[in-house]
């Protein structure tokens, strides 16, 4: 980036008697991040411009020029060949400056009833509109993989944890559909922000709106936004939108960090319920029979960023005065940030998902060592007739006993069953069974294997609907 310019080229150097100093030049300048906004800047100005011409604000040979010189730039832009100036501060000034050298005149019309507090907060829109779009993108890619992983496994009996001790049996399927519904849920918060992004700030101007007849309609609508904020002073001001999109994104990750923990814990050897692709994992230096997950770890870690930029957003609106000050200019780093930190993210999970091997021997030796059917024993006796209380205990009593003699309450003989309570009978064991105890559980949600298979096979229907056409979508 060069910094070659005097102060007579600042757009705003009239009224000033001495340059900026280099520091403060560098300190307040943005450009070398929200350059990443160029081409909806672009974008936006050949909207405006188009408006300017129609409502006779802009003649049509400048709307021609301003057209060409706007194609020239995205152009140079594209091919990394655009001269970037720290002295020119932002985006928006560099582009305004260089279609000016390009076009002359022209180029200083199309700020015409514009300001850049209108202008940033129109290409941060813009631009995050597209962005949520991806990242919905990559949200339907990983619940698809999640869902196919449980339809490989709906019969694969894994323990189901409480506490992180071993509660009752679940199919697998089931569990990978648990985080499904997370992420459709995220999908859901992203799809509603988007409409409170998808509003059109430009027209609002500084602050007050402009004197002159702009069409504010029909720039929404050639950018494809659903429509205006209607008051001009929170249209340059406010982020929330923003920072609505960063808390869905915090809870993305927080469900990332959730399943990234239970993938870490399951590839210990202690677990041994799934195996990852080596491509996800890596050595050590100093021991070489380690792998390590380091994907989920770092996605784990990476989580704290994304709720870092949360915190980060909301203190930066939290204390701002009506109408645009120029603390909003440090909204772009965290959301940038956040951005790539959600993509890359679950570009890796859609990939790891569906690499995950599920070990289904190491889940039912594990589902069996835990005394996981406990409770069916105790519904047994429910439906025999007991309280619910009196069930436990002597279910309690039971699983002591098992513990003590070192094993499962199936391997106890009938005898010694019915010593805890006689009305066990032979059935028992169908129900002691790790399949007689996730199979009861057939309902709406339950674990059943049936259940799992319904379910993941409505999801596969919605997900590829989705793919066809989401009336979400530009
Ligand atoms: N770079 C500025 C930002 O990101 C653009 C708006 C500047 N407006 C101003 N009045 N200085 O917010």
């Amino acid at each position: 980036m060069s910094s070659s310019l005097s102060q007579k080229d600042q757009a705003w150097s009239g009224r000033f008697s001495e340059p900026v100093s280099a520091l403060v030049q560098r300190y307040t300048a943005s450009v070398g991040f929200d350059q990443r906004l160029a081409l909806f800047d672009i974008e936006g100005s050949l909207a405006h411009a188009e408006m300017l011409c129609h409502v006779g604000l802009l003649s049509g040979k400048d709307l021609s020029e301003i057209q060409k010189g706007l194609g020239q730039i995205r152009e140079e832009i594209v091919t990394g060949k655009f001269d970037w100036q720290l002295a020119l501060e932002d985006v928006h000034l560099n582009i305004e400056k260089r279609l000016t050298e390009l076009v002359g005149d022209a180029g200083k019309r199309l700020h015409t009833a514009r300001s850049r507090n209108d202008q940033v907060a129109t290409d941060i829109r813009l631009w995050l509109r597209t962005q949520i779009d991806d990242i919905r993108g990559q949200l339907k890619a990983l619940r698809l993989a999640l869902v196919n992983k449980a339809l490989a496994h709906t019969e694969t009996i894994m323990p189901g944890f409480t506490h992180l001790q071993v509660a009752q049996p679940i199919s697998f399927g089931h569990h990978m559909l648990a985080y499904e519904a997370m992420f459709a849920r995220d999908d859901e918060r992203l799809a509603d922000a988007r409409k409170r992004v998808n509003r059109l700030p430009l027209g609002a101007a500084a602050l007050a709106g402009t004197s002159y007849p702009i069409d504010r309609l029909r720039v929404a609508q050639t950018l494809g936004f659903e429509g205006v904020c209607e008051n001009s002073l929170d249209a340059v001001s406010d982020r929330d939108f923003a920072i609505e999109f960063t808390a869905a994104c915090a809870l993305v990750m927080t469900h990332i960090s959730r399943l990234s923990e239970e993938l870490i814990l399951w590839m210990t050897s202690r677990y041994g319920f799934i195996k990852l692709p080596d491509r996800f994992c890596t050595g050590s230096s100093i021991m070489p029979q380690k792998k390590n997950p380091d994907v989920p770890e770092l996605a784990r870690g990476k989580t704290g960023r994304v709720n870092g930029h949360l915190v980060a957003l909301l203190t930066l609106m939290k204390g701002q005065p009506l109408a645009y000050n120029k603390d909003n200019q440090e909204d772009k780093e965290p959301l940038f940030d956040t951005v790539d930190t959600v993509l890359d993210t679950l570009r890796a999970f859609v990939e790891m998902v569906d690499g995950m091997q599920p070990q289904p021997e190491a889940m039912r030796k594990a589902a069996l060592e835990g005394y996981a059917t406990a409770t069916d024993l105790a519904d047994y006796l429910v439906k025999k007739g007991l309280a619910f209380r009196d069930a436990h205990e002597a279910v309690a009593l039971a699983v002591r006993h098992a513990v003590v003699q070192g094993v499962a309450l199936e391997a106890l003989p009938l005898s010694v069953l019915q010593s805890f309570n006689p009305q066990i009978t032979e059935d028992v064991f169908a129900v002691l069974s790790l399949e007689g105890s996730v199979n009861s559980r057939n309902h709406l949600g339950g674990t059943a294997p049936a259940q799992v298979r319904a379910q993941a096979e409505r999801l596969l229907l919605v997900l590829r609907a989705d793919r066809e056409g989401d009336p979400g979508r530009r």
